[in-house]
């Protein structure tokens, strides 16, 4: 087998961080074309951090408190922390802060979301109680790049649950995250191997899929 160079990928959490422990263990494999070289928390205290320092993965914490409102000298030194990683490609993975255009724009096409719903449908928080109170049969996750405009994305990869009768948010949140640990790794490959692009043609955006 040819030498395969992997991408260089940073997860940023702000959380508990089980999709970041969902791409890290699917990054083990050996032909995974991506390897997990920083994990990076806007929050000193987000539990994935031990997690990854147990995976011996490199940690940064970038605390937004510290800036005090200034978001563009907070994503000045994220992007500063990325660059001196020598980061390819981005994953955020319950990250919970806003991104302003500068930073999205630069990191267009090599940044990634997850989101638990089926965009367009339910975009921002709360999505698990607001698909139930909507009354859908169906619910799911999404992976998709990010662009300015907060998930809107073009989508990489989306997987559906049914709702059952019963759910409640956290019973349907438990489905929904089975399936975003198995869709966040297939998306990263996909786009770690240059399979799922960001297109852009005029005003229109979209992913351009190679099969
Ligand atoms: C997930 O539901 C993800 O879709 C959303 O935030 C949650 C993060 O969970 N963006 P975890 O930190 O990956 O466990």
């Amino acid at each position: 087998m040819t030498s395969m160079l992997r991408k260089r990928v940073a997860i940023l959490i702000s959380g508990r961080g089980s999709n970041m422990a969902a791409l890290i263990e699917a990054a083990k494999a050996r032909d995974y074309p991506a390897e997990i070289a920083l994990v990076l928390s806007n929050r000193p205290d987000a539990a994935g951090l031990a997690r990854a320092r147990e995976s011996a993965i490199a940690t940064a914490v970038i605390d937004h408190e510290a800036f005090s409102g200034d978001r563009e000298a907070f994503e000045r030194a994220l992007d500063a922390e990325l660059v001196a990683h020598r980061i390819d490609l981005i994953c955020l993975a319950g990250f919970m802060r806003l991104l302003t255009p500068w930073l999205v724009t630069r990191w267009s096409g090599r940044m990634l979301n997850i989101h638990p719903a089926l965009l367009p449908q339910f975009k921002g928080l709360d999505t698990h109680r607001r698909a139930l109170a909507a009354g859908v049969k169906r619910h799911g996750a999404t992976v998709h790049f990010v662009v300015p405009e907060m998930d809107a994305g073009p989508i990489v990869a989306q997987a559906a649950v049914p709702i059952l009768e019963g759910d409640t948010e956290e019973s349907l949140a438990e489905r929904v995250l089975q399936v975003e640990h198995r869709i966040y790794p297939q998306a990263l490959r996909l786009v770690a191997e240059g399979r799922a692009t960001l297109q852009s043609s005029g005003e229109q955006l979209g992913v351009q899929q190679l099969c």
